[in-house]
C-alpha cells in the first residue's frame, strides 16, 4: 500500500524516482487525423507552444511526404527551441536524407514487422525487414544523428521475431526503440507483459506509441511505463489517426499526480495548449474530457458543490487541482444546485440576500433548470433582481440602441452598432468574416480601450427546426482577473441573438467589476 497523499492509501506501484520523456507527435500523427490540415505558420506556433509546455521531443512531421512538410520541419528545427526536433522516415535512404535536409536532431525510422503489414504493405520477408532496419539505423548513425527505431504494428508482431528485430537495431547503434500499438488492440495487462518481456532482452531505452481504437491508449501507456518504458508518445487532445493517440494531458497528469513520476511538462500550460489545438484543428473536445475539458472541474449537484466550496478535495481528486493544469473550478447552477452554491455565485457578484430571499431564488432557479434550460449568470441575476425587487435594466451599463449589418457575396460583412454607455452615445462600425463576427466586433469596440475581456465560450443552437428557427446563443466572457460570466439570448435573427447575448454578458462583467 502506497500513501499517495496524507490520508489516501493506494494500491499502486509508486515511481517517484522515475523520469519519463514526453515525445509529442501532434504535428505528425496528430496531423494525420481525418480532416485536419495545419498551415506551416500554425505548425510553427504549435511547436513554440509545445516548447513552452516543456515537451522533450517534438515529432514535427514526415519530411519526405511533401516539400511543404520538409520546409515546415526545417523551420521548426531552426526556431531556436529547447526541445529536440524529430522527423519521421521509412527505412529508406531518400526518407532519411529528407530528415537530414530538415535539420532535425533525431530521426525516427520505422518499418512494419507484423505479418499482415509485412505481406500486404511492403511485401518483404522477415529477414529483408531486419536488413532494411539495420541499414537505416547505420545510415542515420553514420551521419552522427540520434536514431529511434519503430517496429510498426509491434503489438501484432510475433514476439520472438520482434525481439530479434530490436536486438538487431540495438546492435547497429540505435539509441531508442519504439513499440507502437499501431491499431490500438492492446489492453493494459498485455501491454505490461509485452514491455516487461522486451525490457528483459533490450538495454536501450523503450518508448511506446499507443493508439486509442478501444479507448485504452492512456491506460496502455501507463502500464508500459510501469513495465519499464521510459518514453511515451502522446498528442495534444489525443488527436491522431482514426481514434487518435494517447492524450498528453491525461498521460502526464496520471504519471505525475498518481504515480509521482517526474516529467519536464509545465502542467500549468496544459489548458492553453489544448485550446490552441482545438482552435487550429477545429476539433472540439466534449465538455467531459478529463483534465482540460470544460467540465473537468465543474460541480453542479448540491452536495458536491457544497463540499467543494468547503474543501475542494471532497469531490475532486485533490492530487490534481484546476490550478495545476491552468484550469479553474466552476460551480454550475442547475436542477441539483444547493443553496450554498447560489449564495456563493450571488455574493461573488456583490448581491446580498437574506435567508427567505435566497430560498426563493433557489426555488426559481430549480424551476427553470427543471424545464431543461441551462442556467447562465444572466438568468441568475435576472431571478435575483426580480426577487430583490430591482429592475435589472436600471443597472445596465451598456444600453443597445441600434444594430445594422450588411452582407452578401460581393460585400465584406459590415456591422454598425449604436449604444448608450453610462449615458454617452457611442457608435462603432466593424467588418468581419461573416455578419455575426462583424456585429460582435462592433459591440466589443463600443467599449474602446476598456474592452479587455476574452470570449471564452460561444455557442449557437437552433431551438426549433426550419429556416425561422429561434437562435439560442450562449456566451461566456472572461476578464483579465479570470472572472467568468455567462449569458444568453434567443432571437429568430441570429445576429441579434448574438449581439444581445454579448451585451448581456458585458453588462454582467462590468457590473461585477464595479462592485468588486
Ligand atoms: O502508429 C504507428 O505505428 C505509427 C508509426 C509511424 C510509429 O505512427
Ligand atoms: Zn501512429
Amino acid at each position: 500500500m502506497y500513501t499517495l497523499k496524507e490520508g489516501i492509501d493506494f494500491y499502486i506501484e509508486p515511481m517517484q524516482n522515475k523520469k519519463v520523456t514526453i515525445f509529442d507527435t501532434t504535428l505528425r500523427d496528430g496531423e494525420q487525423t481525418p480532416g485536419v490540415s495545419l498551415t506551416s505558420t500554425q505548425k510553427l506556433e504549435i511547436a513554440h507552444q509545445l516548447d513552452k509546455l516543456g515537451v522533450d521531443i517534438i515529432e514535427a512531421g514526415f519530411p519526405i511526404s511533401s516539400e511543404g512538410d520538409k520546409e515546415s520541419v526545417k523551420s521548426i528545427s531552426n526556431a531556436g527551441l529547447d526541445t529536440i526536433v524529430c522527423g519521421l522516415a521509412r527505412v529508406l535512404k531518400k526518407d532519411i536524407d529528407a530528415c537530414f535536409e530538415s535539420d532535425v536532431g533525431l530521426v525516427h525510422t520505422f518499418v512494419p514487422t507484423s505479418e499482415v503489414q509485412r505481406i500486404y504493405t511492403i511485401k518483404k520477408s522477415q529477414e529483408e525487414v531486419i536488413q532494411l532496419a539495420v541499414e537505416a539505423v547505420q545510415y542515420i548513425k553514420d551521419h552522427g544523428l540520434k536514431c529511434m527505431f519503430s517496429a510498426m504494428d509491434a503489438t501484432r508482431t510475433d514476439p520472438a521475431y520482434l525481439i530479434e528485430v530490436f536486438k538487431a537495431v540495438q546492435e547497429a547503434g540505435c539509441d531508442i526503440i519504439n513499440v507502437p500499438d499501431t491499431v490500438g488492440i492492446m489492453v493494459p495487462s498485455a501491454m505490461y507483459r509485452q514491455i516487461k518481456d522486451i525490457a528483459a532482452e533490450i538495454t536501450i531505452p523503450i518508448d511506446v506509441h499507443c493508439h486509442n481504437d478501444f479507448g485504452l491508449a492512456v491506460a496502455n501507456s501507463l502500464m508500459a511505463v510501469e513495465a519499464g518504458a521510459s518514453q511515451v508518445q502522446v498528442t495534444i487532445n489525443g488527436i491522431g489517426e482514426r481514434a487518435g493517440n494517447a492524450d498528453l494531458s491525461q498521460t502526464v497528469m496520471s504519471l505525475t499526480s498518481i504515480y509521482g513520476v517526474k516529467t519536464n511538462i509545465r502542467t500549468e500550460y496544459l489548458l492553453e495548449t489544448s485550446k490552441m489545438i482545438e482552435n487550429y484543428t477545429g476539433i472540439r473536445l466534449p465538455p467531459n474530457t478529463p483534465v482540460v475539458g470544460q467540465n473537468a472541474f465543474s460541480h453542479e449537484s448540491g452536495i458536491h458543490s457544497q463540499g467543494v466550496l468547503e474543501k475542494s478535495d471532497t469531490f475532486e481528486p485533490g492530487i490534481m487541482t484546476p490550478e495545476m493544469v491552468g484550469h479553474r473550478r466552476r460551480i454550475v447552477l442547475g436542477k441539483h444546485t444547493g443553496k450554498h452554491a447560489v449564495k456563493q455565485s450571488l455574493e461573488s457578484a456583490g448581491i446580498k440576500t437574506n435567508e427567505k430571499q435566497l430560498d426563493e431564488i433557489v426555488f426559481r432557479i430549480k424551476e427553470i433548470a427543471n424545464k431543461g434550460k441551462q442556467i447562465t449568470d444572466a438568468d441568475l441575476y435576472a431571478v435575483a433582481s426580480a426577487v430583490l425587487g430591482k429592475a435589472s435594466s436600471d443597472e445596465e451599463f451598456i444600453k443597445l440602441k441600434e444594430v445594422s449589418v450588411m452582407t452578401g457575396n460581393i460585400l465584406t460583412p459590415t456591422a454598425v452598432v449604436k449604444a448608450d454607455i453610462d449615458g454617452k452615445e457611442i457608435i462603432s462600425a466593424k467588418t468581419g468574416v461573416g455578419p455575426v463576427d462583424a456585429a460582435l466586433k462592433a459591440v466589443r469596440d463600443i467599449l474602446g480601450e476598456s474592452n479587455h475581456f476574452k470570449l471564452q465560450d460561444f455557442r449557437i443552437d437552433a431551438i426549433t427546426g426550419g429556416a425561422d428557427a429561434l437562435a439560442d446563443v450562449y456566451i461566456g466572457l472572461e476578464n483579465e482577473k479570470g472572472r467568468i460570466v455567462t449569458a444568453r439570448s434567443a432571437n429568430p435573427d441570429i445576429v441579434m441573438a448574438s449581439v444581445e447575448a454579448l451585451v448581456n454578458a458585458m453588462n454582467l462583467l462590468y457590473k461585477k467589476e464595479e462592485k468588486s
